[in-house]
Parts: structure tokens; sequence; C-alpha cells
């Protein structure tokens, strides 16, 4: 058994206008009848040695505490931040509430805003690799890069079955070097999600990142706790440096592993991507809501009022009530701009 860390801190701008600052993309019921965290937590509640630790913007305290009360979950704890400061922050916060009472339970920490279709598959996977996170080890799940993508993390897996060393742990690279890296073989996207014992991830921040740690102690120390909520102290917390796990501990530590999983994983960042994870019609038409689809072929269209699409291939058009996108397919990535220039003309 395990303890699921649910990190829920993310802002998913690229799926504006469905996510939004006050209602991201984890809170959506965007791959089917739950909401991404719900899913989430649904997935690996078989595993879980008791309710999850869920990390999240104190902004989204209600949302995170009600979504999971629907589907179960009396009694979360739930760590919120005043801001958001990464995910090696987040997730040093979950491993000091685990630890709080003396144990040192092995952490399955997980995005809440990922689609996995085989959910057997990723708990098999999760199991065969719990000996090598309770012997020490900081556990990754690779996934079989289909692309040049360069919003992931790759990891050169060394030799081995199951559960193997990593030869090298990469974050973000630039686009020649993760064609090289495709070219190369041998090569697996992180699918950010880790296992490792709560202790040995507190231990490999104190080496390589002392300063995130010494943050994170001040502001779980003098956390309030009011109910389910922790909530972090806020001056301590604005000073800790911001980072990413992946570049403050995984391309760090020598005792990362990787599990080679196949188990239908999309992490869901752009419109392309859920255009892919949703049931299509037989022209690749991806319709939720009301829509119309003439002669055009491999769009996807969400749908408040009704929206028609006639003699258009590659197209997002998302209708909510007070915005509308239409993007090309293959530009989605740029979502963000969009959001960016929301931003600075406020
Ligand atoms: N609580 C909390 N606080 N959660 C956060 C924060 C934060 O400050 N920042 C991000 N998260 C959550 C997000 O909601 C998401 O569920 C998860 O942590 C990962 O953050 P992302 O911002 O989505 O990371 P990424 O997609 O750029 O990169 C990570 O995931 C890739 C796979 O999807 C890395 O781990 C990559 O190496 C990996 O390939
Ligand atoms: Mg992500």
């Amino acid at each position: 058994k395990v303890q699921p860390v649910l990190l829920s801190g993310g802002s998913g701008t690229r799926l504006w206008p469905l996510s939004r600052e006050a209602y991201p993309k984890q809170f959506l019921p965007l791959a089917g009848e739950h909401t991404m965290l719900q899913d989430t937590w649904l997935r690996v509640a078989p595993l879980a040695a008791s309710a999850p630790i869920v990390v999240a913007n104190e902004e989204h305290r209600f949302l995170a505490g009600e979504q999971l009360r629907l589907v179960g979950v009396e009694h979360a704890d739930i760590v919120l931040e005043p801001v958001g400061r990464n995910t090696a922050p987040a997730i040093a916060a979950a491993a000091l509430q685990a630890t709080a009472g003396g144990d040192d339970p092995v952490l399955l920490v997980l995005p809440s805003d990922h689609v996995v279709r085989d959910a057997d598959g990723f708990r098999a996977a999760v199991a065969q690799a719990l000996p090598a996170a309770e012997a020490g080890a900081l556990v990754t799940f690779g996934i079989v890069p289909s692309a040049p993508e360069t919003g992931f993390g790759y990891i050169q897996a060394g030799p081995g079955e199951g559960v193997r060393p990593v030869l090298r742990f990469v974050e973000k690279p630039d686009a020649a070097t993760a064609r090289s890296y495709l070219d190369a073989g041998g090569y697996y996207w992180n699918s950010g999600m880790f296992l490792f014992r709560a202790s040995r991830y507190l231990a490999e921040l104190e080496r390589f990142r002392p300063d995130i740690l010494a943050s994170v102690r001040a502001a779980f120390g003098a956390a309030r706790r009011d109910g389910d909520f922790i909530r972090l102290d806020r001056e301590a917390f604005a000073a800790c440096p911001s980072d990413s796990i992946d570049y403050a501990v995984m391309e760090k530590t020598d005792d990362a592993r990787v599990l080679p999983v196949d188990i239908g994983w999309n992490d869901v960042g752009s419109w392309s991507a859920l255009w892919e994870v949703s049931e299509q019609d037989e022209h690749g038409n991806a319709r939720h809501g009301d829509v119309i689809a003439v002669d055009s072929r491999n769009s996807y269209a969400y749908a408040r009022r009704l929206v028609a699409l006639v003699g258009v291939d590659d197209l997002v058009v998302v209708e909510t009530d007070d915005a509308v996108l239409v993007a090309h397919k293959d530009k989605v990535q740029q979502v963000k701009d969009v959001v960016a220039k929301l931003k600075s003309d406020e």
C-alpha cells in the first residue's frame, strides 16, 4: 500500500477558455463523467493505505475538498499553498505532512490532470515498483515517446527488465535534443508520477536544494490547521524558491529508477491532446455538447450553445459563456499566449 499525494496546483492555461485560474482543468470533467482530480483518486484508491494528501492552492480549497467528498473521501489532508512555488516545494510539504506522525510511508505522487486509460495496468505497475521504492529508490514511470515533444522530461534507461536504472534524466530538452533522443532510442518520457519514501525525497531535496527544504520546513512548521486544511505560512512559503521536482531532484539524484509502462497515459496538456483522448466520430471529430459537423474532419469542438462546423479540418473550437476560442489544431500550444496577453492587459 502507498500514501497517494495528489498535486492539484496547476493552472492549465493551455486549455483556456475552459480551464481558468479560478477553475483549472483538474477540477473539470474533461475526459469523462468525473473530474480529473476525482478520476486520479478513483484510479489509485485500491492501493491507498489511507486518504490522500492533496496539495493545492488555497483559492481552490473548497473545490478540492468537495470534489473528493463526492467520490467517497471523507477526510483528506489538504495542504494549502498561499502561492504556487512549483512541484519541488509542493511535494516537500506533502512529505512533511506524511512523516509528521513519525511514519515514513512510500508516497505515490500523482499529477491530478492526466488521463490513464488502463487503470489496472497503472496499479500493477505501482505494485511492481514498490519494492524498489521501499528500498530507497526514487522511481519514475516511463512512457514510450511518440514525438520529439519539448514539454516533457526525458529518461535514458539503463539495461534490464522491469524497474531499471536511470542513466540520465533531462527535463524539457530543446527540440533538436529531443529529436536526437528519439533517434538514439532507449529514452522514455517522464510521466510525472513518482514513487519514493517520504524521507528519501526529503533527504535528496536537502542534498540538492537545502534552500527549498528550509523554506518549506518553516512554512510547514508555522502552518495553521483548520479542519482538513493545513494552511502553509504565507510569508515563509512566499520566500521559497520556485522549482520543479524534475530540475531540483530528479535530474541530480543518483538513486533514480524507471519502470517503463504502457497504460494509455496522456497528460492532456493541450486541446490537441484532449482531442486525441476524446471519443471521435467516423470523421475524426470530437464533439462535446451541441455540435454539428458537416464536411469537416479531425476537429475538436466544445460548445454550450449550438456550434456548427462546415468544411473545416483540424480546427479547435471552444465556446463558453464568456469566451470563444478558434485555433488550428497544430498551433494549440500557443493558447497559453492568449492567457499571458489577457493577464498583461489586466
Ligand atoms: N500543488 C501544486 N503546486 N501543484 C502543482 C504546482 C504547484 O505549485 N505546479 C504544478 N503542479 C501540479 C500540476 O497541477 C500538475 O498536476 C503537476 O503538478 C505537474 O505540473 P506541470 O506544470 O503540469 O508540469 P509539466 O507538465 O510542465 O512537467 C511535468 O510533467 C510532465 C508529464 O506530464 C514534469 O514532471 C515532466 O518531466 C513530465 O514529462
Ligand atoms: Mg503537465
